[in-house]
């Protein structure tokens, strides 16, 4: 998809949050029914579907708030408290286990413990699976992650790296906005613009780099708490 302008950006913000809004309460009423048939059944195949149900309902509400959020023309506000940075990186990684073991993808994590910041956790922990999602998602053929968390000089210095085909020449300039997809079926382009917004929002900084060898790093850097606001 190519690149789109403030004002496209704002009409196409006022078309989805309606869109959005017109779809809340039909879909509310699913969750409803699913958890009346959760309440009222043992049946663990039916209590599957059931969680299957309210899982894709979750993931539905994210992908709202995700191009919610990339069209909306103000800023959203974030969350400001301690976060344990290995710890949210951990938890990230883990959300992948299954389908990396699908896919014969290995990642290999070196994380820094007791490294703070203070920040939005959720959000910290979504921008980081979306640049997993995309190290996974280049590496079709299988392959291998490598994941490092670490101080510099008083910054938290996150690199995700994959050896994967790298990033399409074409996008190199456009990479980190709205709407910039290449070469996958169905996507939205949406996932480094989300992590440009989380870390700016950190007053940090993210840069994607095709490896020297080969694949993709994306470097991420943003500013540990200081002492004070850690007691
Ligand atoms: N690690 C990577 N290796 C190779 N190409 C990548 C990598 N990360 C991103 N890209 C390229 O950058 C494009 C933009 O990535 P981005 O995450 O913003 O959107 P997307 O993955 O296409 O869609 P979405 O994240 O909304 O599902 C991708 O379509 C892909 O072509
Ligand atoms: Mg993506």
């Amino acid at each position: 998809m190519g690149d789109v302008d403030t004002e496209q950006l704002q009409l196409l913000h006022k078309i989805i949050s309606k869109v959005i809004h017109d779809m809340k309460n039909p879909l509310s009423g699913i969750s409803g029914f699913v958890q009346l048939i959760e309440k009222n059944t043992e049946d663990e195949s039916i209590l599957t579907y059931c969680s299957i149900i309210q899982e894709s309902l979750v993931k539905f509400d994210g992908v709202c708030s995700e191009v919610t959020w990339a069209t909306a023309p103000e800023p959203l506000r974030f969350t400001h408290e301690k976060v344990c940075l290995s710890e949210v990186v951990n938890e990230t990684i883990q959300e992948f286990v299954d389908i990396m073991k699908s896919r014969s993808i290995e990642v290999v994590s070196s994380l820094e413990e007791d490294l703070y910041c203070f920040g939005d956790r959720i959000n910290l922990l979504k921008a980081i699976s979306k640049v997993i999602g995309n190290a996974k998602d280049a590496l079709s053929e299988g392959g291998t992650i490598a994941v490092n968390l670490k101080n510099e000089g008083h910054q938290a210095v996150l690199t995700v790296s994959d050896d994967g085909p790298g990033i399409p020449g074409e996008l190199e300039e456009t990479l980190l906005k709205p709407f910039v997809s290449y070469g996958k079926k169905g996507s939205l382009g949406l996932g480094l613009s989300f992590v440009k917004n989380v870390i700016d929002a950190h007053k940090g900084t993210v840069s994607v780099e095709k490896d020297a060898e080969m694949g993709t790093n994306v470097i991420i850097h943003f500013p540990l708490a200081i002492k004070e606001e850690l007691l």
